[in-house]
């Protein structure tokens, strides 16, 4: 089935019909999904011969997916290899189908498929719901069902369908045309959406029925202050679109950062606690043959990805304020137990002098609560709604806390 902007309508009604029945029921994304993805590290680098280890191929996927599981990552919980922009030859096939750069990827997507499963991994892909990619490459505006199938028959577990080269009315109506034609494939495929990333006041609600997660925010770019407007960005929560996070829906900030060029140690400290405060999914891009010790040992920390992870898959919202501090809370399990960030967003000095009420960082049950620093599992102190925790936050520094409720 062909799907046009004008006569989009007509196949609208009859998969409205059956997303009643069918809905968004793949049973993904229950706690935000974890792996790792090219984009910001590699982008749209097709030029294999000169530069062989960064070009978009198939031996980049394979030499990822080799570390994922060779270095301990795929035992923390990361599992998605997902292929981003320019993956694709300029043109279709014969038959419409959609073609990986021969060159690039001569054994095609399901070879690729077959060799990241035989991993225990899973393989993503990169779409747009328009005309082109963002990087020009063939979209899927015309050719939904064939594009869905043709993922569905190569193995494919993930799909990223971005919005450029579209209509920005059509993306509420396009979207969750995509969900059903994912749907009627019959295979699980985690649907990751930019709907929201192109509108400017997006129904929250709606998106989450259609999709798994969903980018709200632009790219993330190697540098701190993207990073520090990303956190700011869902500091302000705008339209509560933190309320619809939950097993099977997350917000997404976009990719980890961490390993690359960008950031400071700090500053990656910064964006692992908050990404996993913000129940963020949890997508890698950077090179995983050439990354440091301590940037390896912060994205596999146990602490931080057990607060991502938390089964009630609420995501954390700020909850104070004071000059260039952020506080943020999460609630986790056990019922009555919280994951907590002070921030400091500061730019100069030792570091901040903080004495918190308890209250303030949203632990209000009168039992009390020992706090642990979630990274190292240290015991830190043991705090009353009324009583004062007392730290220092280094500049672009953060303090990631767990704290367990007294019975
Ligand atoms: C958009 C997306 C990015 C990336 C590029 C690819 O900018 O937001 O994450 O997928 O397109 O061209």
């Amino acid at each position: 089935m062909k799907v046009q902007g004008t006569d989009m309508i007509l196949p609208l009604l009859v998969l409205v019909i059956i997303g009643t029945v069918w809905g968004l029921d793949n049973g993904l994304a229950r706690t935000p999904p974890m792996g790792w993805m090219s984009w910001q590290r590699f982008r749209c680098i097709t030029d294999c011969e000169n530069e062989p280890k960064n070009c978009i191929s198939e031996q980049l996927y394979k030499d990822m997916a080799d570390r994922l599981v060779s270095d301990g990552y795929a035992a923390v919980g990361y599992e998605y290899v997902n292929i981003d922009d320019c993956w694709m030859a300029k043109e279709r096939d014969a038959n419409d189908r959609l073609q990986a750069d021969p060159k690039r990827f001569p054994n095609g997507i399901k070879a690729l498929a077959d060799y990241v499963h035989g991993k225990g991994l899973k393989l993503g892909i990169y779409e747009d719901f328009g005309t082109h990619t963002c990087g020009g490459y063939p979209g899927s505006k015309f050719y939904m069902q064939l594009d869905a199938e043709t993922f569905a028959s190569w193995g494919i577990d993930s799909l990223k369908l971005d919005g450029c080269y579209t209509e920005t009315a059509d993306i509420p109506i396009g979207y969750p045309i995509m969900e059903q034609f994912l749907n009627l494939t019959g295979r699980p495929i985690l649907y990751s959406c930019s709907w929201p990333a192109y509108l400017q006041k997006p129904t929250y609600q709606a998106i989450a029925k259609s999709c798994n997660i969903w980018r709200n925010y632009g790219d993330i770019q190697d540098s701190w202050g993207s990073v520090e407007s990303i956190i700011n960005f869902y500091g302000k929560d705008s339209g509560n679109f933190s309320s619809v996070a939950g097993p099977g829906n997350f917000n997404d900030p976009d990719m980890l950062i961490i390993g690359n060029f960008g950031l400071s140690y700090n500053q990656q400290r910064v964006q692992m606690a908050m990404w996993s405060i913000m129940a963020a999914p949890l997508l890698m891009s950077n090179d995983l043959r050439n990354i440091r010790k301590e940037s390896k040992d912060l994205l596999q920390n146990k602490g931080a990805i057990s607060i991502n992870q938390d089964p009630l898959g609420i995501q954390g919202r700020l909850i104070h304020t004071a000059g260039k501090i952020q506080v943020w809370n999460k609630p986790i399990t056990p019922q009555g137990n919280f994951a907590f960030a002070i921030l400091n967003f500061g730019d100069g000095g030792p570091g901040s002098l903080i004495s918190v009420k308890g209250a303030t960082l949203g632990l209000v049950d009168d039992r009390g609560y020992n706090i642990t620093d979630a990274f190292t599992g240290e015991y830190r102190a043991a705090v009353k709604p009324n009583s004062y925790f007392n730290l220092t936050v280094v500049p672009s520094g953060v303090f990631l806390g767990k704290a367990y409720l007294l019975k």
